[in-house]
């Protein structure tokens, strides 16, 4: 039992040493690493110190009233930009919205930290725009403009060794568009975008267009940009001096082409209202005897034409000119309008006759031989000789045989081509159908021929246009 006990003794105290040396090994193994972080931590202090003291020594005597170079020569500030997004235009508010990252580039010498750092560049965060001289750029013609803050403001601005600034901000102007709508919807609309110094004028600030060092253009579009009735041309751009009585100030221009494309109005406008003027057609094949069915069908056209021109207009600013889409609309209700016309002059004309027939029935009494007389008669309008003149003439003859064999002398009011003969058959009311078939539609066609050569032709010398890029 004793010897047991000792043992155990002999064992815990061999553990003991076991344990104290383990636990001596850890300590000297942490107090290591505590030494390491300490040191690295050290070294990043020393880091974070370095650049707070650069930006420190860089703004100590920095006054950012004062515009870089003052009194020398003006500040040339560089400009391009990157189009994100240009969004759908107004055509009513004459207005569209653009989404750009703008970004500037002009030397501060007081910024220059070659001296302090061989650093390659010193980004900083957004708020050192309120610490440093900014160009008072601003967008003409806006009509709302906006930061974007989300999650942060989004600034970025960098500064070269130099002194060279590099300043990008994301914005979205509504800026206003004059349009020209004479040729709507076959025209190409120009809107500008235009930059300027509101603060300096001309001898301070001087704005350019930033050449790029791989020739791309200094407003570079997102190829994804889709508009949904434009297709965007060309942009182009310029630099401009703006004369006002209070100076001048330099200003830069980007003008975005922007061609209408037709497709949407094919469906919506020029298609249905072709398609009225076609239906407004049926009426020439129905019997003029039958009114209701023939005024119905022109009413109906003129008014569905009527509401085609009103919902086309809807979307439309209310210009004082005419537009080319009225043009068509305006041709299409002419023609529209010509069919019932046209059935007006044939009740007309149906009217007229009845009553020299009734004077015809008058005159002959109500005997048999006048009644054939006029059967004969109706059956001649029937078979006309302008549409198919052989047969015509033929039957015409056989039937004014027998006229002559039948009436005798009452025949004489109808020879065969006296004036009072041509009057009837052009008064024929089936005869200005038969004529009406042929002669709307190819009247139609023609003037949509030329419509359409007018207007294609005019998008043509547009395109022409809008391929030459002015560089400046
Ligand atoms: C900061 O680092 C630069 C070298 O990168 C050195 O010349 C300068 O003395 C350092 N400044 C301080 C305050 O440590
Ligand atoms: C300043 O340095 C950058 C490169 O770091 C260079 O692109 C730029 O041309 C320089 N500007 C001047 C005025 O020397
Ligand atoms: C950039 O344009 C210049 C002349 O306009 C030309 O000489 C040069 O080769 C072009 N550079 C590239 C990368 O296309
Ligand atoms: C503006 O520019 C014109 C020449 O383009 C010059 O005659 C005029 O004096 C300038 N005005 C000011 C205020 O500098």
């Amino acid at each position: 039992m004793e010897a047991f006990t000792e043992a155990t003794r002999m064992l815990n105290k061999n553990e003991r040493l076991q344990t104290a040396l383990i636990l001596l090994a850890v300590l000297v193994v942490s107090s290591k690493q505590l030494s390491l972080n300490i040191s690295s931590q050290n070294r990043s202090f020393k880091a974070y110190a370095n650049s707070t003291w650069i930006v420190e020594t860089l703004l100590k005597n920095y006054d950012k009233r004062i515009r870089p170079g003052v009194k020398g020569s003006p500040s040339e500030v560089r400009v391009d930009m990157y189009v994100a997004n240009i969004w759908a235009m107004e055509e009513v508010k004459m207005d569209f919205t653009i989404d750009i990252y703008l970004r500037q580039y002009w030397r501060d010498e007081r910024l220059a930290f070659a001296h302090l750092t061989s650093d390659p560049v010193l980004t900083l965060s957004s708020n050192i725009n309120k610490q440093i001289w900014i160009p008072s750029t601003y967008f003409l013609k806006t009509k709302i403009a906006y930061f974007h803050d989300v999650t942060t403001e989004n600034y970025l601005l960098q500064i070269q060794p130099n002194g060279s600034i590099f300043y990008s901000i994301r914005l979205t102007i509504t800026t206003s568009c004059t349009l020209d709508l004479r040729r709507f919807p076959h025209d190409t609309q120009m809107c500008t975008l235009a930059l300027e110094s509101y603060g300096y004028q001309t001898t301070d600030v001087w704005y350019a267009w930033n050449p790029r060092d791989d020739n791309t253009s200094a407003i570079y579009v997102n190829k994804d940009v889709e508009l949904p009735q434009f297709e965007l041309a060309s942009v182009e751009k310029t630099s401009v001096i703006n004369k006002y009585n209070i100076g001048n100030h330099s200003s830069l221009v980007a003008v975005f082409k922007m061609k209408r494309r037709i497709g949407y109005f094919l469906i919506d406008t020029y298609v249905p209202s072709t398609i009225i003027v076609i239906i407004s057609w049926i009426s020439f094949w129905i019997n003029p005897d039958t009114a209701p069915a023939r005024v119905a069908l022109g009413i109906t056209t003129v008014l569905t034409m009527t509401t085609l021109i009103s919902s086309a207009r809807a979307s439309l600013p209310k210009v004082s000119y005419v537009k080319a889409i009225d043009w068509y609309l305006l041709l299409c209700l002419i023609f529209v309008f010509g069919s019932i016309l046209e059935y007006t002059f044939i009740a007309f004309m149906i009217n007229v006759r009845n009553k020299n027939n009734r004077k015809v029935l008058a005159e002959n009494g109500w005997n048999g031989s006048s009644k054939k007389q006029e059967d004969k008669r109706e059956l001649l309008s029937v078979l006309d000789p302008k549409c198919s003149p052989r047969r015509g003439s033929a039957l015409k003859r056989v039937f004014s045989q027998t006229e002559t064999d039948s009436l005798g002398a009452d025949t004489k009011t109808f020879p065969e081509k006296t004036e009072s003969d041509k009057w009837y058959l052009i008064s024929n009311p089936l005869n200005i159908d038969k004529c009406s078939r042929i002669g709307f539609p190819l009247t139609f066609f023609a003037f949509n021929c030329i419509y359409w050569l007018v207007h294609t032709k005019i998008e043509l010398r547009g395109r022409k246009i809008t391929t030459t890029n002015v560089q400046s």
